[in-house]
């Protein structure tokens, strides 16, 4: 990779202005491989590179790709109005890179989300013709029945949509909870199936996008993690 200097490495992860972080580097707040460093020219090969910042480790990374287990009472839009927004339980250099989340959850809604500062796959992972299933857990106030199952599995009409949707995969869990998957990502869609089909959505929780389940990553509610090439790939399973 081409060699950049320490100050612009440093911006480009997300430290702040160029100015910023001559003078963390200057006040021998970063170290570069374990070692102080105290001058912001100096030509660094950034792959790979690990460095800390005030004693947090870093590794340089062109984008990032991150999970969150979103908890409830976070909104996901770029300027959050009634709750808190989901990028405040990201470090404060993953908004300064401009991460944002792919596509969005509900501000009730719960479970696997994924944000990226790379605008390419944002794109690609959002277009409608992606068909990769999301899997939701559903808990409704009504029992579940098969007749439930069914209609969601067959197409429910939703108002202003043109066709009837239906689910790829639903199965009940419970008495009162359904696992569903859907291949598509319309406004409020599960919630607006479940009350299509008669009944009403009390909890909602994304376990999955293709193969990638939240339970594998193993993270807290309001945690978060970065995924390598082995999970992103999993994006495209089933
Ligand atoms: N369907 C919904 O109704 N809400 C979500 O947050 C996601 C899918």
């Amino acid at each position: 990779m081409a060699r950049m200097t320490l100050d612009k490495l440093l911006q480009s992860q997300g430290f702040g202005t160029r100015r910023h972080c001559q003078q963390l580097i200057a006040g021998g707040h970063v170290l570069v491989a374990g070692q102080a460093v105290d001058d912001p020219g100096m030509a660094v090969d950034p792959s790979g590179l690990e460095f800390s910042v005030f004693g947090e480790p870093w590794t340089y990374r062109e984008h990032v790709y991150l999970a969150l287990n979103k908890p409830p009472g976070y909104e996901c839009s770029r300027r959050p109005s009634h709750h808190p927004g989901v990028l405040s339980l990201l470090p404060e250099p993953m908004r300064w890179r401009e991460v944002q989340p792919v596509g969005r959850l509900d501000h009730d809604t719960t479970g696997l989300l994924l944000l990226s500062d790379d605008g390419a796959f944002i794109h690609a992972q959002s277009s409608p013709r992606r068909k990769v299933p999301k899997h939701y857990v559903a808990d409704t106030h009504d029992p579940v029945t098969p007749e439930l199952v069914s209609a969601l599995l067959a197409g429910v009409q939703l108002h202003d949509e043109p066709a009837a949707l239906a689910a790829s995969q639903c199965e009940q869990i419970g008495p009162h909870r359904i696992a569903i998957s859907l291949e598509q990502g319309k406004y409020h869609q599960v919630k607006r199936m479940l009350a299509a089909a008669g009944n009403h959505c009390e909890a909602l929780q994304r376990v999955a996008i293709g193969g990638l389940r939240l339970q594998a990553l193993g993270l807290p509610e309001g945690g978060w993690c970065y995924l390598g090439e082995q999970e992103l790939a999993l994006l495209n399973g089933t």
